[in-house]
């Protein structure tokens, strides 16, 4: 394990209800490459989360290649224009969009953590997911911003990504997340309310 004394408070005192309702999925980030050894913190908090049958089964790899994440963002575009065209109107919109040559899938963010699972039990996946939400809060908390990129995930579990990216072949990518600092702030989205289906 790192060396980094477990952080119980954030720099700047955030409470947990305020990253939850202030964390927004940012696209537009800065240049500025967060630290090692913030990224250590953020990685700290982000294996604090529940985990079933104490498996701890994820797996982080960081990169802050700008050629790297250039080359999975084009792969991962390619892989998207060799889908069927969307017959949906907006939605073959926002396909062009996606190819476009000056698109970036991770936003010119400068880094790109992504969670991987061992392949250990029914609930692994659903674990780094846990901890890839710690992991935003903690980052919200630092004044740093993420977001989620699905659209990597293809191409990352494909077997030449993974042996490029030194992940062993039987692990599974689950949540890529970008990092940095945002540009502009992210406007909020409007959630809608909980449905509660029962209440017995
Ligand atoms: C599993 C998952 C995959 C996502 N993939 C992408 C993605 O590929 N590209 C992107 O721009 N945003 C992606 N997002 C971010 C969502 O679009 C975003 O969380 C949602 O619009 C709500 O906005 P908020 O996070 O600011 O509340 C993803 C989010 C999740 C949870």
């Amino acid at each position: 394990m790192h060396n980094i004394p477990i952080k119980t408070t954030s720099s700047d005192n955030m409470s947990v209800i305020e990253a939850i309702y202030q964390r927004r999925a940012v696209r537009n980030f800065t240049n500025d490459k967060t630290s090692r050894e913030l990224i250590l913190q953020l990685l700290d908090a982000a294996v604090q989360a529940p985990t079933a049958m104490h498996e701890e089964p994820w797996e982080f790899l960081i990169i802050q290649d700008p050629s790297v994440l250039q080359r999975i963002s084009e792969a991962s575009k390619k892989a998207f224009s060799e889908l069927p065209p969307p017959p949906i109107p907006s939605a073959s919109k926002m396909h062009q969009h996606f190819t476009s040559p000056d698109f970036s899938i991770f936003y010119n963010a400068p880094s790109l953590i992504l969670i991987c699972a061992k392949p250990v039990g029914e609930f692994a996946t659903a674990d780094c997911w846990l901890a890839a939400e710690n992991l935003m809060l903690a980052a919200c908390g630092h004044g740093l911003a993420t977001c989620v990129i699905g659209f990597a995930v293809p191409t990352l579990n494909t077997i030449e990504w993974k042996k490029e990216l030194g992940i062993p072949a039987e692990f599974q990518v689950v949540a890529p997340i970008i990092l940095g600092l945002a540009a502009e702030k992210a406007a909020p989205v409007a959630r809608k309310e909980a449905i509660i289906l029962g209440w017995l």
